[in-house]
């Protein structure tokens, strides 16, 4: 069973009928529910109305899309992008236009789900390596292969909140021909700056091939899509399944949102610092008292505590303190890692992480955790 929400996203949210700080959610900028991004989606209704009615290639191509593809290829620093329904999508749709039959994928074994679907659907061989074990990633790449090779990772893995190294993998996949496809869902609004994502944060623009992005996270609205060259979006525009096949393309005021959403940072980091001080505060306050954080340098905080149950209990008796964070267990983590995750926004109040942080170390200690 899942809770209910009856507010908008938010610091504070009321679920199931209950006021409670929110640190489960991906709005790191606190973009959901903000008034610049909500009067950018009615004036998109009144102009548009509601349902796309038609995929993109026939009837569906709203100029609304076009103006947010323009100002994200922008953002990011590309030729061009393609916008898609959803991170999901975005990940099914482009894979199999980069590789099929006889091609070669190279995964990291924490990749998100949609990254898995897109491997099986392109009916590649896939290779997975241990989470970033770049040595054996290399002994993969050293094997005789027929067909072309693409690398796939996450930059920020959103279970655990650390980072891909994507200068070396970069240098793998040049010294051994292989496409570099990075998914900075979790990276995009967060790292580098003005929030331009980890491939900027790393100054790797020009060694990845393909970049997809989700736009339900730190930009607030819903939506993915995929960054890359001119040549490329356009090959992928007649060829992406999950592009060509939905009538559901994203909704004009939700495509609006997202477009207000990159206005809003573009030239304006405020919202970017406010998270990182926030994320600095919080993650100082779990390794001060003692508690494993594992190896993130992201605001998702993962607090390990092991057993399944301890997490539930965890996060159970959070809840009754007036305080939502998810426990993640097996199979979306290792088994022995099961976790509280937290998820820092730069909508939380020093107040709001104040009393989360209180709230953990009080229950973690007499769960004889710390
Ligand atoms: C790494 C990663 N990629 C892709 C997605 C999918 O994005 P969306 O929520 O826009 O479908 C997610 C989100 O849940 C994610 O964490």
């Amino acid at each position: 069973m899942y809770r209910t929400l009856y507010s908008p996203q938010g610091a504070h949210i009321n679920l199931d009928g209950r006021d409670i700080i929110n640190m489960a959610s991906n709005n790191y900028l606190g973009l959901a529910n903000d008034p610049d991004l909500v009067a950018a989606a009615k004036e998109a209704i009144d102009k548009y109305g509601v349902g796309p009615s038609a995929s993109r290639n026939i009837v569906g191509n709203f100029a609304i899309h076009d103006e947010l593809e323009e100002a994200l290829a922008k953002f990011k620093g590309v030729e061009a992008v393609l916008v898609f329904n959803s991170g999901v999508a975005a990940n099914t749709g482009v894979i199999p236009v980069l590789v099929g039959k006889g091609d070669t994928i190279y995964s990291d074994e924490l990749n998100h789900g949609s990254i898995i679907d897109g491997c099986r659907l392109s009916r590649a061989n896939v290779k997975v390596y241990p989470h970033m074990d770049l040595a054996k990633l290399e002994e993969m790449l050293k094997e005789p292969t027929e067909g072309k090779k693409l690398l796939v990772a996450d930059a920020v893995f959103s279970m655990d909140g650390d980072l891909a190294p994507l200068p070396e993998m970069a240098a793998l996949a040049e010294k051994y021909g292989a496409m570099f496809m990075v998914d900075d869902a979790h990276g995009d609004g967060v790292m580098g700056p003005y929030g331009k994502g980890t491939v900027e944060h790393f100054g790797l623009r020009d060694k990845v091939t393909v970049e997809t992005g989700s736009l339900s996270k730190a930009f607030g609205a819903a939506g993915g899509f995929v960054a890359g060259t001119k040549e490329f979006i356009e090959e992928l525009r007649p060829k992406a399944r999950s592009f060509i096949f939905t009538a559901s393309p994203l909704a004009p005021c939700l495509t609006a949102a997202a477009l207000a959403a990159i206005n809003k940072i573009a030239d304006d980091d405020t919202l970017v610092k406010r998270l990182w001080e926030n994320r600095e505060y919080f993650a100082k306050r779990m390794e001060e008292a003692g508690l494993n954080t594992g190896s993130t340098v992201t605001p998702v905080i993962p607090v390990i505590v092991g057993d399944a149950e301890k997490a539930e209990e965890l996060s159970a008796r959070l809840y009754e303190k007036g305080v939502y964070a998810q426990a993640i267990k097996f199979p979306v983590v290792p088994r022995g890692t099961a976790r509280l995750r937290v998820m820092i926004s730069a909508a939380h109040t020093r107040e709001d992480l104040e009393k989360a942080a209180d709230a953990i170390i009080e229950i973690t200690k007499e769960m004889g955790i710390i």
